[in-house]
């Protein structure tokens, strides 16, 4: 018998919280973000419930062979753009639009020999100060980009920094106007957070929304999924294992770091680190088990997870597990629940899913 372990990837979750995207956008397109295999979740599996979107965007070019290879004709975005100049021969065949983020690229892009002019999304740095051209360089490149016979259309872009914090999106959002006054072209702008807090300034032309299309609230903890109306796209569950009986001064797992202070009744579950679940995530971390909320004990090791079973007696060998997303009988746990006090963000993960973990299309 194989390991109980499995993931689950829920279409119909997808394409709501795809849903609820493009009810915020104000009428802008939306790219459906894919990098990183989807969050973790496989562009082949959630290329279905995702085909409403206006296009696709990623980073990887071979991530945009796969969509291209799953029949999509739409727009793809290479949100980093091409990382070397023989990339634009791939953007080319495969009618990619790229982000220009620097100088090298407009150079790639003049020498490139091409008969079908490419779209790019000339990206600003308006204060994230990862990728973009600096306020005072973007006309130039614009102008640069502009005269090229190998480009088609110029949109203008940027990324915002603290959308989900008390930052905002104000300041860029004024940088990108005054760097981008009187330039033709689409905008693009909005992260998840930008397009739930502040679609109102942010949304322009088209969102660019990730996380929020698979169920994770981008400003978690002051706002839950279920505030945004927003639905796990993703279930990591799995079984108990095994039980123990502790009596008080009993410890549990390596390290000995959880001390028992009464008797207790604990779970042995079959989910560790090399599964994917956060080794940091410390005692007292949220599990569901038969549906019901309880909570881990002990280190995360590599096969193995303990949790605390002591009010859930009816549970025992072969009860299910849930790690994050959907438990029996409509319970939730929302993966932020877990990521909070792993001290790290849905992203990672369920970025993190490991390989070794079967997955099934629900
Ligand atoms: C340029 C760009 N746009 C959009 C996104 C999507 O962001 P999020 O997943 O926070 O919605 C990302 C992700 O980091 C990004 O790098």
């Amino acid at each position: 018998m194989p390991r109980p372990i499995e993931a689950l990837i829920h279409h119909d979750a997808l394409a709501h919280n795809l849903g609820v995207a493009r009810a915020r956008a104000l009428g802008a397109r939306v790219w459906a973000v894919v990098k990183a295999n989807a969050y973790g979740h496989g562009i082949e599996r959630v290329f279905d419930a995702l085909r409403s979107a206006d296009g696709f965007a990623l980073l990887d070019l071979t991530e945009a062979e796969r969509v291209r290879g799953l029949g999509w004709r739409g727009p793809v975005l290479l949100l980093e753009g091409a990382f070397e100049a023989r990339d634009l021969e791939l953007c080319s065949r495969l009618h990619l639009w790229h982000t220009v983020h620097n100088e090298a690229q407009i150079d790639w892009l003049a020498a490139h020999k091409t008969e079908t002019p490419q779209r790019v999304f000339l990206k600003l740095n308006s204060g994230m100060n990862r990728l973009g051209f600096a306020p005072a360089a973007l006309r130039t490149a614009w102008a640069r980009l502009n005269a090229l016979p190998q480009v088609d259309e110029v949109s203008l872009m940027t990324h915002f920094s603290d959308a989900d914090g008390a930052g905002g999106v104000a300041a860029q959002l004024a940088r990108f106007e005054r760097a981008t006054e009187g330039l033709p072209g689409e905008r693009s702008l909005a992260n998840s957070a930008a397009l739930l807090r502040h679609a109102e300034t942010a949304a322009a032309d088209w969102v660019r929304p990730g996380i929020m299309v698979y169920g994770s609230a981008p400003d978690h903890p002051q706002h839950t999924a279920a505030h945004w109306n927003l639905r796990p796209t993703m279930t990591l569950r799995t079984q108990v294992i095994a039980l123990q009986q502790l009596a008080p001064g009993d410890t549990v797992g390596y390290g000995n770091t959880f001390t028992a202070a009464h008797a207790m009744r604990i779970g042995v579950v079959a989910c560790g680190y090399a599964d994917g679940y956060p080794r940091h995530a410390p005692s007292g971390t949220p599990v569901l088990v038969d549906g019901q909320r309880t909570q881990t004990v002990g280190r995360v090791s590599m096969d193995m997870i303990t949790v605390d079973l002591t009010a859930l007696p009816q549970a025992g060998v072969g009860s299910e597990v849930t790690l994050w997303g959907r438990g029996p009988s409509d319970s939730v746990l929302p993966v932020d629940d877990v990521a909070l006090p792993a001290q790290t963000v849905a992203y990672e993960l369920m970025c993190a899913l490991a390989p070794r973990v079967p997955v099934r299309v629900d």
